[in-house]
């Protein structure tokens, strides 16, 4: 909110034509834009692999729609669902972001429901200890490390999202630090079957 205001206070100090012009030159954001693919209050559309946005942290939030828009997520051939929204992101101007941190930041954060089969939660468990030094024991996340939450966020969703770093399709950009960290983590987890044993025991932990 501050950032906004002292950036539209320095836009007033450039503008001869003083508040009024700075306000109105400013295109407004339009949402409706986000929750044609991301769902009605932001909590997530499983058919079209967007995620839930509602209850995401405000600076993991800004790090993605940034990676996006510089073109250091959604790049790979095979990364389908993040060629899906790197263009979304590439329109986004600064003030869009902080406009979009807003917006998402007013939604209820409810957490998803779980969905996926076949995994064992009680391997998962050991599993996890591994991913719990970044991410929290609740799977909560720790802003300090850029590691976001897990808990909460839909499970078919973080299912897609392990086996893109572990196929090397995201984390993979050499500007890409903390996606390079997750990449690394990724490989104790070994296949898919690793995988769905983590995200089950992960769908037990709440934040
Ligand atoms: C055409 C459908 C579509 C639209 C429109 C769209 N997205 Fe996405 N978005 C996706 C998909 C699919 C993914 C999953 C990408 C992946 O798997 O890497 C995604 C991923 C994201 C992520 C990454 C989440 C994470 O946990 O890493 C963010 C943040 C995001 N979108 C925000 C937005 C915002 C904000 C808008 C509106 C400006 C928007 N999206 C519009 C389809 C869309
Ligand atoms: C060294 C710290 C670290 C460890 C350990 C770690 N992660 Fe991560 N993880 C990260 C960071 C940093 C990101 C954010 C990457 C980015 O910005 O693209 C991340 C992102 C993720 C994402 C993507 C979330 C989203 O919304 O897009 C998932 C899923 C994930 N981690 C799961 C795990 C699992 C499961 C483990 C254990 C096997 C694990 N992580 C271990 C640091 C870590």
């Amino acid at each position: 909110m501050l950032k906004t205001f002292l950036l539209a206070c320095s836009l007033c100090v450039m503008c001869v034509g003083g508040v009024n012009a700075a306000e109105t030159e400013r295109e407004p954001f339009d949402d409706r834009y986000c929750t044609t693919c991301h769902g009605a209050d932001g909590r997530g559309n499983e058919g079209v692999q967007a995620p839930r946005l509602a209850g995401m942290e405000s600076w993991y939030l800004r790090r993605q729609l940034e990676n996006f828009r510089a073109d250091m997520r959604g790049v790979h051939p095979q990364d389908i669902e993040g060629i899906a929204m790197r263009p979304m992101a590439t329109k986004l101007s600064d003030e869009s972001i902080d406009d979009i941190i807003d917006w998402v930041g007013s939604w209820e954060y409810v957490p998803a429901e779980a969905t996926i089969e076949g995994g064992d939660p009680a391997r998962g468990r050991g599993l996890y200890g591994g991913c719990a030094v970044c991410h929290g024991d609740r799977a909560q996340g720790n802003e300090s490390l850029g590691a976001p939450a897990l808990a909460g966020q839909n499970d078919w969703y973080l299912v897609t999202q392990l086996k893109n770093f572990l196929a090397g399709y995201r984390g993979a950009h050499p500007g890409d630090t903390y996606g390079a960290q997750m990449r690394t983590m990724v490989n104790t987890l070994r296949n898919e079957a690793g995988i769905l044993n983590v995200v089950s025991y992960i769908n037990t932990l709440s934040r």
